[in-house]
């Protein structure tokens, strides 16, 4: 498994929320929302998996019955942990692609959280496993287009975003690799390893850098 990625997260953890928000301008926190919602129309309980579950602000928002949590990096964990205290959550600190499904569960969310698979296909396979029949596996991600507006974004993301991140974080060298981890990853590309599920939501988000999809797991 290549590691480096979750080092840098590792670094960041504790200034990642602030950080975070402060060079989404609050966008990230917009596309919660709007996240959260839509899901809540389809499923509000049962058991959920939240992968790459970063500091846990996806599972706060979340009143599942049980909420595992999956995120290889022990300090993203250790804030999680944290944060979660007052609700029924079990973290994993465990990859995508190779952790063992404790059970299976309703709705798998995963927020900005499959570009940073380091293999999507596995990870996603891996997922799929954990998912019962008739289950909703929901995604934001930041996603390629043709649009002026991605373009001027990603100038933003992988030009202004390592300056102002290392300025608030004091981590320079990690923010360094942000741009690399910014994959231009396409809808279709993830699409691809959902042939079992028939996608009921699907809708680009403004600023045009993300897709929103909710899919349902056929028998
Ligand atoms: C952008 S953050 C995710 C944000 C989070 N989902 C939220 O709701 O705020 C990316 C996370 O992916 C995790 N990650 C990296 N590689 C992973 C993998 N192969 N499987 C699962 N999580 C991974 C990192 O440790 C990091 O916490």
């Amino acid at each position: 498994m290549d590691t480096k990625n979750v080092e840098i997260y590792e670094k960041l953890a504790k200034k990642y929320d602030l950080a975070t928000n402060i060079v989404s301008f609050g966008i990230e926190k917009i596309w919660r929302k709007i996240f959260v919602k839509k899901v809540k129309k389809y499923i509000k309980n049962g058991v959920l998996l939240d992968v790459a579950s970063a500091t846990g602000d996806m599972a706060k928002e979340m009143d599942f019955d049980k909420m595992y949590l999956l995120d290889p990096s022990e300090q993203m964990n250790k804030i999680a942990q944290e944060k979660l205290k007052n609700k029924n959550a079990i973290f994993i600190q465990n990859y995508a692609e190779t952790f063992e499904c404790p059970q299976k569960v309703d709705l798998i969310t995963a927020f900005m959280a499959v570009r940073n698979f380091d293999n999507l296909e596995e990870g996603i396979k891996n997922l799929d496993k954990c998912l019962k029949v008739d289950g909703y596996f929901a995604i934001v991600e930041l996603t390629k287009s043709d649009s002026i507006l991605f373009k001027l974004s990603m100038f933003y993301m992988t030009k202004v975003v390592p300056l102002i991140g290392g300025i608030i974080t004091g981590e320079f060298e990690a923010y360094k690799k942000f741009p690399k981890m910014i994959k231009n990853i396409t809808d279709e590309e993830i699409l691809q390893y959902f042939n079992n599920y028939e996608i009921i939501e699907k809708q680009r988000l403004f600023p045009p850098m993300a897709t929103l999809i909710i899919m349902r797991k056929n028998g």
